[in-house]
């Protein structure tokens, strides 16, 4: 059964497993939205959405010169809209020259699978996904757009992108290109949008709407920890499990602006794109602009049923081919145990336990490289310090491959040190503003991705670096936000630029697992994902904090996606000391390794953590792609839960505790009517599913900083 149906009007009805997207062109030739929310029966006729049929004269404009005419596009539920002809909410397109634009429809096009975009990431499709094109055109600025919807109905995604086309005898200037404005169904909504800042990513910061209009940006020419450019328009009184929702992302890594604005007729615009502040492009008469994908999905099942449709696209859809749903190694990450300090001798010491810990790769970061002492130096100069490592990365990989692990590397290859080699070569290849001497950010530059020479130097020095370590793994990191910039647009020819360097790496190197970083989760984005399949979620690995960021990020990714380390205690970030069950059951939701110094750990901690790790490794499947359940304990606690068909494991990690606090019970909503068996730790039980589902007494006295796992088997 087709995705897409089309049926005379046209109307265009989109549909997944659990929603529709309902489109018709209006009485006056522009693309409405009829309807975005649960799914409705295949065959729809008449309007969905009734007119209420107010006097509404007060402050409109009408479309048409015609006084019978009561039409007016800034009262319509729209899918493209601009300025000019009365609609005064957030527009999706600004071109210089035209304080007046108006797209009416002109014809449309429906094609199997999802296409791919030049030079822009994507999602791949679906066995039964389709692509719809709707034309618009505005005839007098010579200008039309294609709004190019695809369904991804077994994750229940619907993305699309906007193409830009001047079929004018003129140039012109694009100064905003949204991939996606849509009038939701809804009003008085809540926005869930994801803040924070270095060591503090992903925060969820709840805001009611209201009346009012909430811009949700990032200027750093990243997709940025301050402001994901993910969040979720909900329902004042969605929880985790009930309620409608509406999850929105970018499949994009440069500076992004979401708006969500209320509409005086029961509705809620959303424009997200590109971020205008500082775009501008140039388009010669015949030239197309493609913007970024933007995801879109519906839930009436609460945030988790939200989140689950989002896991699923990410893992299927948006993830490296050969990654998806392949269980992720478990990496023993040098940084917080050596830092800049080390040689071969000391790391095949230090790996050599880790990998009785049971790790199955070093991951060397930061300081192989050059004159690397600290972070002064030598960015750019990727030739190895045989000082350090004598041998080079070849000596290092066969001493490894002995102790049966292999060899992963840390790179920053957009950035590049004044004091360096190929800077002092090349100070041109540097990111500078004309007449302007550059800004340092972690006393680096940023190389100018937009010079094809600068491309071709970076896809041919780090390929041959890989090539030589015979690396496993890769943790391409990016330290500083983007200044100085040359021009108008820049940052968006820098994203490009960024994506085909990657592209030209990775791509004929699909063995290679790619974890992207940017201090952390400075780019945790949909589009870095397309090129690695998982992300280092933040430079913070104290596990109170970054229980919160997982649990922040689980609502847009899934575990498979988030590198979480297990650290040193006390904690090289906060001072905060936590036991090994805690620091443990804190990363083995997402995707787990080691990054404190092994060979500092007693007998006792050493034992507890291979145990740990052996029954990490023999879950990971589970624990990397199953079910995500984010659970609501009021009592300090944070609670996750994994499941598939025959059972689940649930994190019960209590972070504070307060004295003679009651603890609530431990639900399981999904048991269904088979008995289940319960194991926490040593004591199992066997109950049936209708107990699972009221909830599992958490008895004995809580104390902070433990954790209590259950491993739920469904008994056939
Ligand atoms: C960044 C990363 C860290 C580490 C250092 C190395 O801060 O986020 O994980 O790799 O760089 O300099």
């Amino acid at each position: 059964m087709s995705s897409i149906v089309i049926t005379a009007g046209p109307v265009f009805h989109l549909r997944t497993a659990t929603a529709s997207l309902l489109l018709r062109v209006g009485e006056e030739g522009h693309l409405e939205l009829d309807w975005f929310a649960d799914r409705l029966p295949d065959t729809v006729s008449g309007p969905i959405r009734a007119d209420v049929g107010e006097d509404r004269t007060g402050l409109r404009v009408n479309y048409g010169a015609d006084a019978s005419s009561s039409y007016s596009l800034g009262e319509a539920a729209l899918a493209w809209s601009s300025l000019g002809k009365g609609d005064f909410r957030p527009p999706g397109i600004q071109v210089a020259g035209h304080p007046v634009l108006d797209f009416r429809y002109t014809g449309h096009h429906l094609q199997p699978g999802a296409l791919a975009a030049t030079g822009l990431p994507g999602a791949d499709g679906e066995s039964t996904s389709q692509t719809l094109d709707i034309t618009l055109t505005d005839p007098v600025a010579g200008i039309e757009c294609v709004l190019r919807w695809t369904t991804f109905p077994d994750s229940g995604v619907i993305t699309r992108r906007t193409l830009i086309r001047n079929t004018g005898q003129l140039p012109v200037v694009l100064e905003q290109a949204a991939s996606q404005l849509i009038d939701l169904p809804v009003a008085d909504t809540h926005v869930l949008t994801f803040d924070g800042s270095w060591l503090d990513e992903a925060q969820p910061t709840r805001l009611a709407v209201g009346k009012s209009q909430l811009v949700n940006e990032s200027m750093t020419g990243s997709s940025c920890s301050e402001h994901h450019p993910g969040l979720i328009v909900l329902g004042a009184d969605t929880t985790q499990s009930q309620g409608w929702c509406y999850g929105f992302n970018l499949v994009y890594s440069g500076s992004h602006r979401t708006s969500v604005a209320h509409s005086r007729w029961g509705s809620t615009r959303v424009v997200s794109g590109i971020n205008p502040t500082g775009f501008c492009w140039p388009l010669a008469p015949g030239e197309e602009f493609c913007t970024p994908e933007a995801v879109t999905a519906f839930s009436a099942d609460g945030l988790n049923g939200l989140s689950q449709q989002l896991h699923r696209f990410v893992n299927d859809c948006i993830v490296p081919a050969r990654w998806r749903r392949r269980a992720r190694p478990v990496v023993f990450n040098s940084w917080e145990s050596n830092y800049f300090d080390f040689t071969t001798d000391s790391l095949i010491a230090s790996a050599r336990v880790a990998a009785r810990l049971g790790a199955e790769m070093l991951v060397l970061d930061d300081g192989w490289f050059g004159a690397r002492h600290d972070d002064h130096s030598s960015l750019g100069d990727w030739q190895v310090n045989e000082r350090k490592l004598p041998g080079g990365l070849t000596e290092l990989h066969r001493r490894l491959a002995e102790l049966g692990l292999e060899l992963g590397l840390w790179l920053e290859p957009e950035a590049v040190s004044p004091d360096s080699e190929l800077y002092r070569a090349h100070p041109d290849w540097a990111i500078t503003a004309p007449h302007r001497s550059p800004s340092l950010g972690r006393h680096e530059l940023l190389l100018d991705l937009t010079q094809a020479q600068v491309r071709d130097y970076l896809v041919g020095q780090v390929g041959q670096v890989l090539d030589e370590a015979q690396a496993s793994y890769v943790k391409w990191d990016m330290n500083r936000l983007l200044s100085d910039l040359p021009s108008d647009g820049y940052q968006h020819r820098y994203q490009l630029g960024l994506y085909e360097v990657l592209g030209r790496i990775f791509g004929p190197r699909p063995e290679i697992l790619l974890e992207t970083c940017s201090s952390g989760g400075n780019r945790f984005d949909l589009a870095m994902l397309t090129f690695g399949p998982q992300i280092w979620a933040s430079d913070c690995t104290d596990p109170v904090q970054r229980l919160d960021i997982q649990r922040g990020l689980s609502y847009l990714y899934p575990a498979s996606t988030v590198s979480a380390h297990i650290s040193a205690s006390p904690n090289h970030q906060t001072g905060r000391s936590a036991p090994m069950a805690f620091r443990f059951a804190a990363s083995a939701s997402c995707v787990l390794g080691l990054e404190l110094d092994p060979t500092e750990l007693s007998q006792a901690e050493a034992d507890e953590l291979a145990a740990a790790v052996a029954w990490y490794k023999s879950r990971r499947e589970l624990l990397q792609f199953g079910t995500y359940y984010r659970m609501e304990a009021a009592d300090g606690t944070d609670i996750a839960c994994c499941a598939d068909d025959d059972g689940a494991v649930i994190f019960d990690r209590v972070v504070q505790v307060c004295p003679q606090q009651v603890r609530s019970a431990l639900t399981v909503p999904y048991a269904d009517e088979r008995w289940y068996e319960v194991r926490i730790g040593q004591q199992v039980l066997q109950l049936p599913g209708a107990a699972l589902r009221r909830g599992v007494p958490r008895t004995g006295r809580a104390r902070s900083l433990t954790a209590l796992i259950y491993e739920i088997t469904a008994v056939r």
